[in-house]
């Protein structure tokens, strides 16, 4: 074996022992259960903004047994503000299955546990390396810049043939020993040495084997994705409140966007009977296109409600729903007053 793959990981080690981070709460104590809402938690999501999501998890659902007999409404309260909801629907099921089929455990084989929803490769790999200290390698973004300099790899990561080769480089330099350490070391490394942009080369424990660094190319590595021209995607949200001041939601359908989280009633055009100008204008970008939003007052009676899961929320109530963070925000910070 190469020299550049030799070194890697007892490098990546012993800078670990110093600089990597060892207080993460889904390190102490470390289950398998923990690592798995931790991982599945951070698969879209930075660790500052994890920490207390995952803190406030845990205290409610602190096993699977209390997870599988949640009711799925409550753990998407729980997860309302993190984003891509499905992680969220997807650890419910996999809580329910384990019940059913696993007797009551996460599986702790590759096999089994990439099966279940929402584990792919690098998750079951981060788990299994974390949880039981199995030599499975990880590719999540940070890893893949990590590979991608340190090989100099001058192509999108995100292209399949590229892709099965940084996941050949991250089983080469994956040891069998002190796994778990190596995992979350390499994963540090990449989140505050070799960061997205200005990368602290100076610092880090793998610069003398790095062909990005020797090529002058740590900065323009790696590829960025082709550009894409998202669409956008023009909606009106109902403002609609009864006498008693409280607020009509709308449950959104189980798959898709929000999928069962509670949300304005929405519609393409605007309403007929639109008494003002909107109230607010919302915008968020998702993968494939990007909202705007106008929050305008309505009535009961336009089509809009007709037929959809909807139902009238009090203001005390609202904090505990499972809200997208952009209507948590408008219907909590941005509007007070607008549901009394
Ligand atoms: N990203 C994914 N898993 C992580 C972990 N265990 N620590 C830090 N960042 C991560």
């Amino acid at each position: 074996m190469s020299a550049a793959i030799t070194s890697f990981a007892p490098e990546l080690l012993a800078w670990f022992r110093q600089h990597g981070r060892h207080d993460l709460p889904w390190q102490h104590p470390r289950s398998a259960y923990r690592v798995w809402v931790a991982e599945v938690m951070l698969q879209q999501t930075q660790v500052v903004t994890v920490i207390p999501y995952f803190e406030r998890f845990v205290t409610r659902f602190p096993d699977l047994a209390s997870l599988a007999a949640a009711e799925l409404d409550e753990v998407l309260a729980l997860w309302s503000g993190l984003g891509y909801y499905s992680r969220a629907r997807n650890l419910h099921r996999c809580a329910v299955m384990c019940v059913a089929a696993h007797s009551g455990q996460l599986p702790d084989t590759f096999e089994a546990l990439s099966a279940l929803p929402g584990i792919g490769r690098s998750t079951a790999g981060a788990m299994l390396a974390q949880a039981h200290g199995q030599a499975h390698p990880i590719l999540d973004g940070n890893v893949r810049r990590v590979l991608a300099r340190y090989h100099a790899i001058d192509q999108w990561p995100g292209a399949p043939a590229v892709q099965s080769r940084l996941w050949a480089l991250a089983t080469a330099h994956t040891p069998e020993r002190q796994v778990c350490d190596y995992t979350q070391a390499i994963m540090d490394l990449g989140a505050t040495v070799c960061t997205r942009s200005r990368p602290a080369c100076g610092q880090c424990p793998l610069a003398g084997g790095c062909a990005a660094r020797a090529q002058g190319l740590a900065g323009a590595l790696p590829i960025a994705r082709p550009r894409r021209v998202i669409p956008d995607r023009h909606r009106y949200w109902l403002l609609i409140n009864d006498e008693a001041g409280r607020i009509l939601l709308e449950r959104r359908p189980p798959r898709g966007i929000w999928g069962g989280l509670w949300s304005f009633p929405e519609q393409d055009a605007a309403p007929v009977h639109m008494p003002g100008p909107p109230l607010a204008e919302v915008q968020h970008s998702f993968t494939h296109f990007r909202l705007h939003a106008r929050v305008v007052c309505a009535t009961l009676d336009c089509s809009a409600t007709q037929d959809r899961d909807t139902a009238w929320f009090g203001p005390a109530e609202l904090h505990a729903l499972a809200l997208p963070a952009p209507v948590r925000r408008l219907l909590l910070d941005q509007l007070p007053g607008i549901t009394t």
